[in-house]
Formats: C-alpha cells, structure tokens, sequence
C-alpha cells in the first residue's frame, strides 16, 4: 500500500505575486482554509499516512500550519472556545504525520522530488502538486483509485485530464493510442514536458498527481536537465516508461489551478458554493450581485 506522499512546495510561487512576496502562495486561503490543506486531506482521504514537504527556508508557515500551536490552543481552551479548539486540533487525524525536507536550490520539480530520497526510503510513494486543487467528493477519490490500480499492477499510474490543444506547451503530455475512459487507466507510450503548440502527443495534460516506485528515485539521479533547463519529473517517467509499463489514469473530478490568480478565484467561487456552513450564503450573495 502507498502510505507516502511527497508535496514539492519550494516554489517561490511567480503566477501569483505579489500575494507570495512574502506569504507562501500554497497558505493563500480557499474560502476559510490555506489551498494546501485541500491537497493534503486528499491525498489523507487516497489512505497516505505520511506527508513529505520538500519546502524552502520562507515556506515556515507551511509546517507551522500543521503542527500543534500550544499557546493558542491553550488560550482558547481557558476561554472555553471549544469549536475553534477543535478545527485547529483536527486539521489532520492523528495517524498522519506531516515531515518535511529542504530543496536548497530550484532545480526544478524533479530535483525537488528527489529530495525527499531518504525520508522516503524503500516505499513507493505518490506525488502531488500544491498547486492544482483536485476537487471530487466520491467515496474513493481520483488519488485512492490510482493507488487501488498500482497495489494490484504495480505499474506506475500519472493522472491526466484534457486540455485545449492550444495548451499543451504549459503540461507535461501523455502519449496514448487509446484515450482512457474517466476513472480508468490505459498503458502510456511516451511522456513529454511542455510539448510545443502543434507537437504534442495527445491534449491530455498531467494533472500533478502521480503514483510512482521508488525506482523513479534512481532514475531521477542520471536525469539531466530538460525543459526550462531543470530536472524534469516528467523526463525520468520517461525514462521508467522505457523499461516498465506506466498507465495515464483518466481523471474523473475538476481541477483548480490555483498557481494562477484566476483558477484562485475559480476555485474560491465552487469551494465556496459547496461550503458546509457557508454555501448557502455565499449563493444569495452572488444572486445578489445581478450580474
Ligand atoms: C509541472 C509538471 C507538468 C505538469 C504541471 C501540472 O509543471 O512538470 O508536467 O503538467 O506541473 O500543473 P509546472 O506547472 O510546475 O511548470
């Protein structure tokens, strides 16, 4: 089983300056919560047991989100705030820990995962990009079910979802002769960074979530610099994709982008709508904008 799950959140976070000058953009809120607490309770609600941050000296906030703040719960316990206690105490159950590691210098998404080398010892692990809010609300999310396919197949499973073809230099892109149904997996031919518009593959883009062997860490140390003169994730997939069978699994939920400032606020408009407690109201005061 897939316990493990690395999150590279070193990134300064450009798309989305100047709100991370100095706030790191993953604890930019999404309605009442920082945008990383949604990716790790998915990955949480897939069974990972074990959250990896690949994180930079400015990202402090991050591990402090997650960690216990004994002053404040202690604050609100004498003054009897039990509601609040509770959402601060409960962010995570108590079978996950949260761990994190230095990446010392950008060298790209590939670099970053391979920081996380020795924390992840002899396990295959999943990555998950901070960046893109995976929103599906079934009973066995997209992550858990590319978990359920790799636990029976051992073959390493990338999500990927359509874009416009106009795109497709922004993604890494799958090549597959088949597309693969939502919520299925196809057997991949090749993978390719940031295709040039015309060149690409196929208009099915990586989604940023990954199930992959710990092999991937051998490979990503003979993986030299690709596009954007960093170490691609995606070039070492290809290099796996070589010797062993790699599946492109079809995602069945919605993304948001939340690396862009209008994927944020797309993203800030649907987890809204569907906030338990806020939803509601949150409904009316856009009906009340006519618009
Ligand atoms: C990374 C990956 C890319 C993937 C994308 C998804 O790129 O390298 O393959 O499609 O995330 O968001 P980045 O956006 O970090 O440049």
């Amino acid at each position: 089983m897939i316990k493990k799950a690395v999150l590279p959140v070193a990134g300064f976070g450009t798309r989305f300056l100047p709100a991370s000058k100095s706030i790191p953009k993953e604890m930019v809120t999404v309605v009442d919560r920082p945008a990383i607490e949604y990716v790790v309770k998915e990955a949480v609600a897939a069974g990972i047991e074990q959250i990896i941050l690949v994180t930079h000296a400015s990202k402090a906030s991050i591990e402090n989100y997650f960690d216990r703040n004994f002053e404040l719960e202690t604050t609100l316990e004498q003054k009897k705030k039990f509601e609040l206690l509770k959402s601060i105490t409960d962010i995570l159950p108590q079978h996950v820990s949260v761990v994190s590691v230095r990446q010392p210098q950008p060298l790209g998404l590939g670099h970053a995962v391979l920081c996380a080398k020795d924390i992840v010892g002899n396990d295959d692990f999943a990555v998950l990009l901070p960046d893109v809010l995976v929103k599906d609300e079934s009973a066995q999310n997209d992550l858990a079910n590319m978990i359920a396919r790799f636990d029976t197949s051992s073959m390493a499973q990338i999500m990927v979802e359509a874009v416009p073809d106009h795109l497709t230099d922004q993604y890494g892109i799958v090549d597959v002769s088949t597309s693969p149904a939502e919520g299925q997996s196809v057997v991949m031919q090749g993978i390719v960074e940031k295709p040039k518009v015309g060149t690409a593959p196929s208009n099915l883009s990586v989604v940023g979530r990954y199930v992959l062997p710990v092999k991937i860490m051998q490979l990503l140390e003979q993986t030299p610099k690709g596009a954007g003169n960093e170490i691609q994730l995606t070039d070492a997939i290809a290099m796996l994709q070589k010797t062993d069978a790699v599946e492109a699994y079809r995602m069945k939920g919605q993304t948001f982008d939340c690396g862009s400032k209008i994927g944020y606020l797309k993203a800030v408009l649907h987890y809204g709508l569907s906030h338990a407690e806020l939803g509601n109201d949150f409904r009316a005061l856009i009906k009340d904008l006519d618009i």
